[in-house]
C-alpha cells in the first residue's frame, strides 16, 4: 500500500515526481503530495483525493528545486485528509518523510517524543518518524534538550538511529534541509527500488514508476537503507555495514504500463491475455514429448518420496486461482493439495513441515500476509515454491523457488491477465509433477500439453465472438442489486474469481455459490429476474448442474450460462448461452474466466465508476 518516489539529479523535480506518482497510484489513491528542496528550504505539498487534485494545486506554484520525495496514500492511521497526507514533517520543518507500511509502536513512541517537546499535526503513525530523525539528528536523549550543538553530516546516522526504535513494516525515504544533497532511504517490509540514471538517481516503490528513466535498478532487500546523491548510491545494512548490490538491468519496455488506447488499464491488461499464457508458456514446454520443464525447480527423488502434502497460500485473486491448482495438481499428481487463504494460515498453527510442499502465489510478491505465510512455512521446515509476477520481489527473493508467471506489469487493481497467467504456472507445475510422481501417462501429457499450447488463440477468439455480447449484458445488468455465480468443481472456483472481479470494480453484490450447496440456503435469494451466471464446463457433473439451473429457473431467475461449444441442450433450460471452445474440462478455467472479467469490467464501466482503481482497494496489499 502507498507508492513512495523520489529523484535527485539536476532536472526540475516536481514534474519528474508527479509523473513517476502517477505511475505508482495503483498502490493507493486517496491523498497525495511531494516535498522538494527548492533554494534554501524543503517544500511540502499535499492534498486529499487523487494526483490530479495535487497537480491543480502546485499550477502556479511549483516547487523549483532538482531534489525530491512523494508519496500516494491508501489510508491506514488516520483517515484520507490534507494533513494525514504524506510527507510529514518535524517541528522545525527541517526533516521530511514519506513512509509506506505501518509503524506498530508509534503510539508509544509518539508519548515519549511528546515528553521530549515534540508536537503533532496529524493522526498518523508515520509522523513520528521525522520527529525521530529531527530528536537523533540533534542529539538524541541522554544530551541536555535544546542546547546541543547540530550533527551536520549525520542525517544517515540520525535515520538509522530512527529507524532502529521503529517497529513495524516501513519503506520510507527521508529529506533534510540540513543535507539537501541526499536522499536516505530504508526497507523493512515493504518494497523500495533505486534507480540509476546519469548524474541523477531515482526512487520507487515499484519497478514500472521507473521505466520512463532507467531500465538500471537495485532492489533493497530488508534490512538495508541506501543514501541517494546525484552522483551514485551506497548501500548499507541497518547495522551499517555496507552491502555491494547487484544492478538488475530491467527488460521492461515503458510502453507496457501504458494504456496503449484502451480506455483502462483492466480491458488493455484482459486484451494481454493471449500474450500472458505465451510468455508464460515460452521455453517451458516440450511439444514433441509433451515434457515440461521449470527453470532452475526439480524435485528429486528423494523428495518425492517423502512429499505428504502440498499447501496453497495466498490472497484474493491469486488465493482463486490457487483453489483451481488444488483440482489440476491432485488430478495430475494425485497428491493431497490444501488451499489457505494467507491471512489465515499464517494464525493456524499450520500443518507444514519437510514433508509439505508449499506454494505461496502472488502477483505482486510483495502482499504482506502471503510472505508471512511463506516465512511461516519456511521457519517450520518447509520447502516453499512462490508462483509470482514480479522478479526481485520479496516473495521471489524469500522462496526456496520461483516459478515467475510472465503476464506483464499489471496496473490495474483488478487482477485480470496474473490471474491467467497463474493457472497456466499451475498447469504446468501440475504436469511436470504429475510426470514425476508417475502418475500421468507421457501420452495424457502430451495431450494436455498441446491443448494449453491453443490457449492463446481461444482466448482470442472469446474476444472476437463474446465482447460486444458480454458488453451488452453488462449494460442490460448494470443497476441490477446482486448477481449469482454457481457452478461444480473448477467451474466453481471460477465462479469465485467471476463474483470478485465483479463485486470489486462495480461495486454490485456478487456471490459464488457451489451449484449443489444453493438448496441449503441460497436459493432463497433467488428471487425474479436475478441474473444468475452458470458455468457448465464440468462434463462429470454436467447433468447435475442442469438441475441446478433448473433449480434458480424455477425461481424465474435470468440465467446466463457458460458452455462448451456444441452444447444444444443448454440453450433451452437458460437465457443467454455464451460458448467457449471445447477443451479438457481441466483447463476451462482460463477461458470461462473472460467472459467473467469482461462482464465485470463494462458493467463498472455502465455504472461510471473509476475501473483502474476502485475505491478503498489498492493493488499491492503490504500491511495486514
Ligand atoms: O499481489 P497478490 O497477488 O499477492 O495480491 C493478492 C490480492 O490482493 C489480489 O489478488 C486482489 O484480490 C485483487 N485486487 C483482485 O483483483
Amino acid at each position: 500500500m502507498c507508492g513512495i518516489v523520489g529523484y535527485i539529479g539536476d532536472k526540475q523535480a516536481t514534474p519528474i515526481l508527479l509523473e513517476n506518482l502517477k505511475k505508482l497510484e495503483y498502490r493507493g489513491y486517496d491523498s497525495s503530495g511531494l516535498a522538494v528542496y527548492d533554494r534554501d528550504r524543503i517544500e511540502v505539498r499535499k492534498a486529499e483525493g487523487r494526483i490530479a487534485r495535487l497537480e491543480e494545486m502546485l499550477k502556479g506554484d511549483e516547487p523549483g528545486g532538482s531534489a525530491g520525495i512523494g508519496h500516494t496514500r491508501w489510508a491506514t492511521h488516520g483517515r484520507p485528509s490534507d494533513i494525514n497526507a504524506h510527507p510529514h514533517a518535524d517541528c522545525s520543518g527541517e526533516f521530511v518523510v514519506v513512509h509506506n507500511g505501518i509503524i506498530e509502536n508509534y503510539l508509544e513512541l509518539k508519548e515519549w517524543l511528546e515528553s521530549r517537546g515534540h508536537t503533532f499535526k496529524s493522526e498518523t503513525d508515520t509522523e513520528v518518524l521525522p520527529h525521530l530523525v529531527e530528536e537523533f539528528y540533534r542529539g538524541g536523549p541522554g544530551d541536555s534538550e535544546g542546547d546541543d550543538p547540530v550533527n551536520d553530516g549525520e542525517l544517515e546516522a540520525a535515520v538509522r538511529e530512527a529507524i532502529g526504535r521503529a517497529q513495524g513494516s516501513f519503506a520510507i525515504a527521508v529529506m533534510s534541509q540540513r543535507e539537501p544533497d541526499r536522499i536516505v532511504v530504508a526497507r523493512k517490509n515493504s518494497p523500495l527500488i533505486v534507480g540509476l540514471g546519469d548524474g541523477e538517481n531515482f526512487l520507487a516503490s515499484d519497478i514500472p514508476a521507473l521505466l520512463a528513466w532507467t531500465n538500471r535498478v537495485i532492489v533493497l532487500d530488508d534490512g538495508e537503507m541506501a543514501v541517494l546523491t546525484r552522483d551514485g548510491v551506497r548501500v548499507s545494512t541497518f547495522d551499517g555495514e555496507p552491502v555491494a548490490k547487484d544492478v538488475l538491468d530491467v527488460k521492461w519496455g515503458p510502453g507496457l504500463i501504458e494504456k496503449g488506447g484502451y480506455e483502462h488499464f483492466m480491458l488493455k491488461e484482459i486484451h494481454e491475455e493471449p500474450r500472458a499464457i505465451r510468455d508464460t508458456l515460452a521455453g517451458r514446454i516440450n511439444g514433441r514429448t509433451g515434457e515440461v520443464s521449470l527453470e532452475d525447480f526439480e524435485l528429486d527423488d528423494d523428495y518425492l518420496r517423502r512429499l505428504k502434502k502440498i499447501a496453497i497460500v495466498a490472497c484474493g485473486t491469486a488465493y482463486h486461482a490457487g483453489l483451481v491448482g488444488k483440482k489440476v495438481i491432485e488430478r495430475l499428481a494425485r497428491i493431497p493439495v490444501e488451499v489457505e487463504l494467507a491471512s489465515e494460515f499464517r494464525y493456524s498453527d499450520p500443518m507444514v513441515g519437510p514433508d509439505v510442499l508449499t506454494i505461496v502465489i502472488s502477483q505482486s510478491g510483495e502482499t504482506a500476509d502471503t510472505l508471512a505465510g511463506l516465512r511461516e512455512a519456511r521457519a517450520r521446515g518447509s520447502r516453499v515454491l512462490a508462483i509470482t509476477n514480479v522478479v526481485g520481489s520479496s516473495v521471489a527473493r524469500e522462496a526456496d523457488d520461483v516459478i515467475h508467471t510472465w503476464a506483464g506489469p499489471e496496473i490495474a487493481v483488478a487482477s485480470t491477465k496474473a490471474y491467467v497467467a497463474q493457472l497456466v504456472s499451475l498447469y504446468l507445475f501440475g504436469i511436470y509433477l504429475g510426470r514425476r510422481a508417475g502418475a500421468l501417462k507421457p501420452e495424457d501429457s502430451k495431450r494436455l500439453v498441446e491443448e494449453i499450447r491453443q490457449l492463446p488463440q481461444h482466448v482470442d477468439m472469446l474476444f472476437g465472438r463474446h465482447e460486444e455480447r458480454v458488453r451488452d449484458f453488462a449494460r442490460e445488468f448494470a443497476r441490477c442489486e446482486d448477481v449469482f455465480f454457481i457452478g461444480r468443481g473448477l467451474d466453481y472456483a471460477v465462479s469465485m474469481e467471476g463474483s470478485l472481479k465483479l463485486k470489486e470494480v462495480s461495486y454490485i453484490r456478487a456471490e459464488a455459490y457451489a451449484a449443489g450447496e444453493l438448496k441449503h440456503g441460497t436459493l432463497a435469494l433467488i428471487v425474479q429476474g436475478v441474473p444468475v451466471f452458470a458455468l457448465t464446463t464440468q462434463l462429470d457433473v454436467y447433468e447435475k448442474m442442469l438441475s441446478n439451473i433448473k433449480e434458480v429457473k424455477a425461481r424465474d431467475a435470468t440465467v446466463i450460462a457458460l458452455a462448451f461449444e456444441g452444447d444444444e441442450t443448454i440453450g433451452k433450460l437458460v437465457d443467454y448461452v455464451i460458448h467457449i471452445p471445447k477443451v479438457d474440462p481441466l483447463l476451462t478455467p482460463v477461458l470461462s474466466v473472460v467472459p467473467l472479467q469482461l462482464f465485470a469490467y463494462y458493467a463498472a464501466v455502465a455504472r461510471g465508476c473509476d475501473v483502474d482503481k476502485p475505491r478503498n482497494l489498492a493493488k499491492s496489499v503490504t500491511v495486514e
